[in-house]
């Protein structure tokens, strides 16, 4: 009953502070908006100690972890929330309708960079722990962990959690930065990819020559280049790296009978989600498992040579790609790596210098969804959507789930954002609806626990 009344008195205040939240351009990736990103976490900081918290920045100036404490109720089991401030850049801003960092709410949507990815998701989180503590002390103890720097693999909180680990001791973390499957089907997630982001250079000539004087007998960056991406993976879409696909297991029948179960139609998946004429990958498997439990060889760009308007005739002597491999459970950052960098290695020609740099990982997650905060989030989303969660598996990575399950507490994850949302791409949004069911879903999850 409190949830709901907080859910009718606070409407306008509450969006009023998540419009002063998304307005601020966290945007992790660029050392422009390093003052944003610390603005942003002094934000929420204080928001969190408005709200009753004692908080804290730690770790670092320009990306501080925002660390925020309720009041202690001796007792009680502890919920650690973990999310993100930080967002991933706006661009392309023209195809935005409105821009980035001014929200703007359309249809029952808000509009801007974060509303789902995770600024949006992490203040549910927040005024959920307004609504439940409005009357009086929490119902369990609750921990904010809010990093600034998901979206370029968490360097300060990992040093942090491996300085002081005892931060994550918990009953549960609760992670909402993610989606339902489909409107009206709420998910728990069984597994998250990881991810292995490197750059390869190859260097070919001392520098760029003449390409009609040397062309014939000077070896061209960007073709060697390609030639080995070329190499990488087969047209059927088998990657094409020795060793790869050894710890790489099937799901069980039971959980791909489960996936067969679930609402989806491959002719509209392909058309209105992904937009294109066929769909890639490794025939005789089904979507759903090539995105959630098969690893990928992503070319993210490619630069080197002329690319600039008009024409040169140069051959270029260096090129570079960006590329990365996503990783199914039992499958680690750091294997993938060696492998890529064996291979590309092996597939250079002798007059290529070929250097690969790692940029960043997280190894892939697995979770048993059967400990007991389980049913407490079961059965808060249960009461809000009147439907049975679905377990499912994303493609998407979060590098930090790992080192936060090292204390031992089952971590939730789930989502209150939509798959047509479109986080990472211009005209992010989340549905104001899906916002107060986060609230809801969260105000019922703290108290749950309290009551376990
Ligand atoms: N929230 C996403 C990941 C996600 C999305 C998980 C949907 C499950 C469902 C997260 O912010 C993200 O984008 N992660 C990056 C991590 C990478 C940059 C290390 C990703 O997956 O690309
Ligand atoms: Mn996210
Ligand atoms: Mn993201």
């Amino acid at each position: 009953m409190t949830i709901e009344n907080f859910v009718h008195e606070s409407n306008k205040t509450t969006l009023e502070q998540l419009d002063a939240f998304l307005r601020i351009p966290s945007i992790s990736t660029s050392p422009q908006h390093d003052r944003d990103c610390r603005k942003a976490a002094q934000w929420l900081a204080d928001h969190l100690d408005g709200a009753g918290c004692t908080a804290t920045l730690l770790g670092s100036d320009t990306h501080p972890v925002v660390w925020a404490e309720s009041p202690h109720v001796p007792g009680r089991p502890t919920v650690l929330v973990y999310g993100h401030y930080d967002v991933q850049p706006p661009d392309p801003l023209d195809l935005w309708d409105t821009p980035p960092f001014e929200p703007t709410v359309r249809d029952g949507n808000v509009y801007a960079r974060g509303a789902t990815d995770d600024k949006g998701q992490v203040f549910s989180i927040v005024a959920a722990y307004q609504a439940v503590t409005r009357s009086g002390s929490p119902p369990v103890n609750v921990k904010f962990l809010i990093e600034g720097q998901e979206e370029t693999g968490s360097e300060v909180l990992t040093d942090l959690l491996h300085r002081e680990p005892q931060r994550v001791a918990a009953d549960a973390v609760l992670v909402s930065d993610s989606s339902y499957y489909a409107p009206g089907w709420p998910a728990l997630y069984t597994a998250l990819r990881g991810i292995c982001y490197c750059e390869i250079t190859v260097r070919t000539l001392k520098s760029d020559l003449h390409s009609g004087l040397y062309g014939g007998v000077a070896p061209n960056a960007h073709e060697a280049l390609v030639r080995i991406l070329g190499q990488l993976k087969s047209p059927n879409g088998r990657i094409r790296i020795p060793g790869l696909y050894e710890a790489v297991e099937r799901p069980s029948a039971a959980e791909r009978k489960a996936w067969k179960q679930l609402p989806f139609n491959e002719r509209t998946y392909r058309q209105r989600e992904v937009g294109a004429k066929a769909l890639t990958g490794i025939a005789g498997r089904t979507p759903l498992e090539r995105t959630w439990a098969l690893p990928t060889f992503e070319i993210h760009g490619i630069t080197g040579g002329f690319t600039a308007e008009g024409a040169k005739t140069v051959i270029p002597a260096v090129a570079s790609a960006k590329v990365s491999l996503r990783l199914v459970p039992r499958q680690r950052a750091k294997t993938v790596e060696r492998q890529l960098r064996k291979r590309v290695k092996e597939l250079a020609p002798p007059y290529a210098q070929i250097s690969l740099d790692f940029v960043h990982g997280a190894d892939p997650v697995q979770a048993d969804v059967t400990a007991p905060p389980f049913d407490c989030i079961r059965r808060a989303f249960r009461e809000v959507e009147r439907r049975e969660v679905v377990s499912i598996r994303s493609g998407g990575s979060i590098p930090i789930v790992p080192l936060l399950a090292t204390g031992g507490a089952p971590v939730v994850l789930t989502g209150v954002g939509l798959p047509d949302d479109r986080l990472h791409a211009p005209n992010e949004k989340l549905s104001l609806d899906q916002f107060w069911k986060g609230v809801r879903v969260f105000g019922r999850f703290f108290e749950l626990m309290g009551a376990s």
